[in-house]
């Protein structure tokens, strides 16, 4: 029997399937059918250079059967290479082979594949389809979900500092399908299987305030099995997370800054993280340095820590609730804490650097009971540095 999995994406004409199983890459044939009998000739496809040969191998033999010239990118993600030279770079590739408006581009890889891969859909002939396949459990449950897509800047500040600014430029640009094979997380080392794991718990801490009470509770039950990647279990993990995902971008595709909820909620953690991510000296194991700098999961884990504290500080959260996140981080390998954090004064400034920041406020995601989060934009910074104090090694 098929253990085949499937989650729709509900957002009218531009909705779509979200495909989730081991093995069911074999699906694109089916996805690239009704695009080629629409006049796909061709396909542009940006690959991951960590992902095994036979996934990209197979995606060339399906198109091949459909009389669809395949021409394929490799690119090693890189937080530097998601740039506007890279991303120039694959629109120069794309233009050279003719791909026309109605020619798909498919993604193969996490999450840097799937933004750049995404927004040169968007913006080539001002918009093509995009097809992602998604291969690390953090773009299964969220980047390939929801059609975000872009790269980072870099800048110079008038100090003559420089800061690279994450996915500051970008585009809503939903994909045609989302084609999540389980198989090819086999490829992926222990570090990066967790940082996926870090957006599941993110998902699990806002679950009850979005109408999926029991994923938090699931998470726990299973959390031994989740931990240890059990196959059968990854694939119901990454249906149940992507089931969340889903209805929540559904609502609020374009993420309403006038909402202070909806789509913001998943950035739990992320305003922390993003202000610690791009500091390159800091390692998820304060006895070793060599493991700098911090991966996106990585930091988000770090934010939740941060975040349950300066609630706590700000508005008398109960403390259990943080303790209970760090209790399962821990369970699943994360850290909670971090050395060689600059002053709090600096980790502030960074936190209104992040994208999620409006003229005046650091807009933060906070906790307010358990599974349920809100948007401040008037947390204290004293509260924010109180966060930070709490991940300090
Ligand atoms: N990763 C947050 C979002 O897709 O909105």
């Amino acid at each position: 029997m098929s253990n085949d999995r499937s989650v729709h994406v509900d957002l009218a004409d531009r909705g779509y399937d979200i495909l989730i199983g081991s093995g069911v890459l074999s699906k694109l044939e089916a996805v690239l059918k009704p695009m080629h009998s629409k006049g796909a000739r061709r396909a542009f496809v940006l690959v991951d250079s960590g992902v095994p040969d036979s996934f990209a191998d197979q995606i060339t033999t399906i198109t091949q059967s459909l009389g669809i010239d395949s021409s394929l990118a490799t690119i090693t993600p890189t937080e530097s290479i998601k740039s506007i030279q890279t991303y120039q770079s694959l629109l120069e590739h794309i233009a050279s082979t003719g791909h026309s408006r109605v020619d798909p581009v498919i993604a193969l890889g996490g999450g840097i594949v799937g933004d750049l891969a995404g927004f040169v859909a968007s913006s080539y002939r001002r918009g093509v389809p995009v097809i992602q396949c998604p291969t690390t459990l953090l773009s299964m449950v969220d980047a390939s979900v929801g059609g975000k897509t872009g790269f980072n800047l870099r800048i110079t500040n008038p100090d003559g500092s420089e800061d690279l600014l994450k996915n500051l430029v970008g585009a809503f640009w939903q994909p045609q399908c989302v084609i999540a094979d389980i198989n090819t997380l086999d490829s992926l080392d222990l570090r990066q299987r967790r940082s996926g794991l870090s957006e599941c718990i993110k998902h699990g801490f806002i679950s009850a305030g979005v109408g999926h009470e029991g994923l938090l509770d699931w998470m726990i039950q299973h959390l031994d099995a989740i931990s240890s990647f059990d196959p059968a279990t990854m694939a119901e993990l990454v249906e149940r997370n992507v089931a969340l995902k889903a209805s929540v971008v559904a609502l609020d595709e374009r993420e309403d800054t006038s909402k202070l909820g909806g789509r913001m909620l998943l950035n739990f953690g992320h305003t922390f993280g993003h202000a610690i991510e791009t500091l390159e000296n800091l390692s998820p194991d304060p006895s070793n340095p060599s493991l700098a700098p911090l991966h996106h999961g990585e930091a988000v884990a770090l934010g939740m820590v941060a975040a349950c504290r300066a609630a706590e500080h700000a508005s008398g959260l109960d403390p259990e609730i943080g303790n209970e996140l760090i209790s399962i981080l821990k369970h699943a390998g994360l850290p909670v804490q971090v050395g060689g954090l600059p002053s709090n004064q600096d980790l502030v400034e960074r936190m209104s650097h992040d994208k999620k920041a409006t003229a005046n406020t650091i807009r933060v995601v906070i906790p307010t009971s358990r599974g349920k989060c809100i948007v401040v934009e008037d947390a204290p910074v004293e509260s924010l540095e109180a966060g930070f104090d709490a991940i300090r090694a």
